[in-house]
């Protein structure tokens, strides 16, 4: 079992007072004057934390834009990739639907000296909800532009205190087989073996855009995009945004992903988007932006670092990106 005793925590012993005490207050305020509504089954305050569904409250806009267009609402949540529900793009938005998404638990786990399990509503409750337009880059060669809105992994992993020995963190999906078809064995024959796993070096995991997401286009994550919590990495292909997490844990080894544990040859660990880099099997020199660009033509060129290498390419300094793809 990954999940252990949530009820034993409660949230005052996880949250520091002042900010709990802080945004129970700024919440009872909102709900006052009647900027933040109920949801039934969920105290007032935690509905107004995170509901299950429909617009996020008090969402700052974000410090990192950029100018191309947004992808489509409807791109975004019927084209995608979350195996646990099907191979084919449209699949997840249809078999996701009735995927429960409350209550969940999040651990974090490892080396740091505050290990917990929180209920969703604790985890989420001490962080800022912002939103961050980013553009990403899936491994397939097609792309889009979406307006997440999270918060930096960096403040879930502080709080968590790691240990000298953390080097890396280890990302798991829920792992529900009577929910989540894909995972049944042998019925899509996905190759991959569940729960999915990614993994982040720490300093990765620490920089400033990388987030944890709870919602897209101001409302909570459709299910289909990873609901109720997933990673976003902007620089790196998409299949590093592991959807639907119920574990983070702190490690030092460098931890076996699902896809390089499926295909090394082909998704590496590092999977920094470069151009220069093909797939064994297709160039990753152009991509197809959802929406824009024809429906077969791979027309616009793809940046290094999906064009956050001013950001990001002093974390690989040194390094030899073609070896470490
Ligand atoms: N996470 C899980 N648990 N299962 C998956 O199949 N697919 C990955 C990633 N996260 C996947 C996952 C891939 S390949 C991509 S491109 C992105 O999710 C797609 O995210 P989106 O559908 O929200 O655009």
């Amino acid at each position: 079992m990954l999940i252990k005793k949530p009820a034993e925590i409660s949230s005052s012993e996880i949250t520091p007072a002042h900010i709990y005490h802080e945004r129970r207050r700024f919440l009872r305020d909102a709900i006052a004057a009647g900027i933040i509504g109920a949801v039934p089954g969920l105290t007032p305050a935690e509905a107004a934390v995170l509901p299950s569904s429909g617009k996020l409250a008090g969402v700052r806009k974000g410090s990192v834009t950029i100018v191309d267009k947004v992808t489509s609402y409807k791109d975004v949540t019927t084209y995608n990739n979350f195996y646990e529900f099907g191979t084919d793009k449209s699949d997840p938005a249809s078999n996701a639907r009735g995927f429960r998404t409350r209550p969940w638990t999040i651990a974090v786990e490892g080396a740091c000296r505050r290990p917990a399990v929180y209920q969703l509503e604790d985890f989420v409750r001490p962080y800022a909800l912002e939103e961050r337009i980013y553009r990403m880059r899936c491994v397939e060669a097609w792309s889009m532009v979406i307006p997440w809105v999270g918060f930096p992994l960096a403040e879930v992993l502080k709080r968590a205190e790691p240990t000298s020995r953390a080097k890396f963190v280890e990302f798991t999906t829920l792992h529900d087989p009577e929910q989540m078809p894909g995972q049944r064995p042998g019925l899509l024959g996905t190759g991959l073996d569940w729960p999915y796993v990614e993994g982040l070096r720490l300093d990765e995991a620490m920089h400033p855009l990388t987030i944890l997401a709870v919602g897209v286009f101001g409302e909570v994550l459709p299910n289909q995009n990873g609901a109720p919590l997933r990673l976003v990495v902007p620089w790196k292909y998409g299949f590093k945004g592991i959807k639907s997490i119920v574990r983070i844990r702190l490690v030092e080894r460098q931890p076996l992903s699902s896809w390089m544990q499926a295909a090394l040859h082909e998704y590496g660990f590092y999977a920094n988007v470069n151009p220069r880099v093909d797939h064994p099997r297709w160039s990753q020199a152009r991509e197809r932006r959802i929406g824009e660009d024809g429906l077969f033509s791979a027309k616009r060129e793809t940046l290094m670092f999906n064009g956050y290498a001013e950001q990001v390419a002093s974390l690989y300094t040194g390094m030899d990106l073609r070896k470490y793809y």
